[in-house]
């Protein structure tokens, strides 16, 4: 006999099963990704979703929450230190280099869908293997790739039946611009140390930038007046943000500025933003407002330096990504319209050995005729075989009897009213779908 397993097993925490209940909407989004990525001039790009560790530490940031407390970091066998992709752009910047696409054409666009790996806490929108669609535009500074990326992100949102977005933006400068206002926002912070939480009293020294951030409670008093990164941008970075507004109003996307918007990742250059969902309408008095959702289905902005911080050249690029289970969710929420991938309409039920290898192979020929079919074939009785139909919404069952097979014919059974016929089988595929089309 063999052993009872001691336990029965589940998903790990954070982690999740797509069920086929689900898979029309991620059909869905997979579509739309694909159809807009290619007419945006976007080629697709799949990486491995484990690289070595090294390349997170020097692209995302050695002092960043996800290569400090959310990576999947082990080591191999052979000894390597790696890690499981907590984002791609890391991953795409690695093979732009070593793929040498420097010599093709600029900028490079590469669009992407996986799984990515963080350890977090998991709840709502928040799981530790999560998915991402996302684009990324490689070799290229002009402005107009930033309005560019962050259209299609939202026309992918749109395409997918999404509504009432909103992003929110802001640039965070480059080199230059941004040590200047690390220091005045230091300044500016030095006295406010004591009333800060605890994460952001270590932000004051490996990560100042992310002070503004921060969603505690007791450090909103003083983030409210820090000094605003927009008044420190060298000209080249405040041209460039100009540009990409006066883009993102060109293309008539509404956005609103946000100067506590920093992003977690330090490869960020420039312009940074997130898109969030607008979906709560809130009644107060004669006015209806919108209430933002917490978390945002996605974001993204330019990274300069990324490319040669990993060992390639002087390169500029922007990206974005989105997460699916955010999208996903807000789809079901928003009630977007989604297809039923086999939309099966007719159910094979036979009786009898004969009767069943006639419908297996009616089967077949109503599968290259197109027309998607049911069946229970471990079943025997007729009316267990009707019932399931019935259950699964079948319009019409075509049933094979010992005497139908015999005779050549098959009883069409519409579901509805119960009202049978005999028809040759030879018929039964053009009598169903002239049927179907009813
Ligand atoms: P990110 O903001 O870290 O950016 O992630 C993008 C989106 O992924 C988030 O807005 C969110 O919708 C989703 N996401 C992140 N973490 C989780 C999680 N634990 N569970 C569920 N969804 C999650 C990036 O990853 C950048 N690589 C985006 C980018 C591309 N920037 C430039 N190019």
């Amino acid at each position: 006999m063999p052993k009872k397993p001691k336990k029965t097993f589940q998903t790990l925490k954070g982690t999740y099963d797509v069920l086929p209940q689900d898979q029309k909407y991620w059909e869905k989004i997979k579509a739309v990704l694909k159809n807009l990525s290619l007419h945006y001039g976007f080629s697709r790009i799949d990486t491995p979703v484990i690289e070595y560790a090294d390349l997170y530490t020097s692209s995302v940031g050695e002092a960043t929450d996800v290569v400090q407390k959310q990576m999947y970091i082990f080591k191999t066998k052979g000894k390597d230190t790696v890690a499981l992709r907590p984002e791609g752009t890391a991953g795409i910047a690695r093979a732009y280099i070593e793929h040498g696409m420097i010599n093709l054409p600029q900028p490079v666009k590469l669009y992407y869908i996986g799984p990515m790996f963080r350890y977090e806490q998991p709840q709502a929108g928040r799981f530790r293997q999560f998915y991402q669609a996302g684009f990324e535009v490689i070799g290229d500074k002009d402005a107009s790739y930033d309005a560019q990326v962050i259209n299609l992100f939202i026309k992918i949102c749109y395409g997918i039946g999404l509504k009432n977005l909103s992003v929110k933006i802001n640039s965070i400068g480059c080199k230059q611009c941004r040590s200047g206002y690390r220091s005045q926002l230091l300044r500016y912070y030095r006295s406010r140390i004591k009333g800060l939480c605890s994460d952001c009293k270590k932000r004051v020294k490996i990560n100042p930038l992310r002070l503004l951030d921060c969603k505690e409670e007791k450090c909103q008093p003083a983030k409210i007046n820090a000094p605003n990164i927009i008044d420190s941008l060298c000209k080249e970075c405040h041209d460039h943000f100009k540009l990409v507004l006066e883009f993102l109003d060109e293309l008539e996307i509404p956005y609103c500025l946000d100067q506590f918007l920093v992003r977690g990742f330090d490869y960020y250059t420039k312009t940074v933003f997130e898109v969030f969902l607008e979906d709560e309408h809130i009644e107060g008095g004669s006015e209806k407002t919108h209430k933002r959702s917490s978390l945002a289905i996605g974001g993204g902005g330019r990274y300069d330096y990324l490319i040669k911080m990993l060992g390639g050249k002087d390169v500029s690029a922007v990206g974005a990504a989105l997460g699916i289970e955010r999208v996903l969710d807000a789809m079901k929420q928003q009630n977007a319209r989604v297809s039923d991938l086999q939309k099966s309409q007719v159910f094979l039920v036979q009786v009898g050995e004969l009767g069943k290898k006639k419908s297996m192979k009616l089967f077949d020929e109503l599968s290259s005729a197109g027309i998607y079919a049911m069946e229970a074939f471990g079943r025997n009785s007729i009316s267990s075989q009707l019932k399931i139909a019935d259950r699964m919404g079948a319009k019409i069952s075509l049933i094979t009897g010992q005497k139908e097979a015999i005779d050549g014919d098959v009883i069409l059974r519409d579901m509805e009213t119960g009202a049978q016929e005999i028809i040759p089988v030879e018929k039964i595929v053009k009598v169903v779908k002239e049927r179907l089309k009813k």
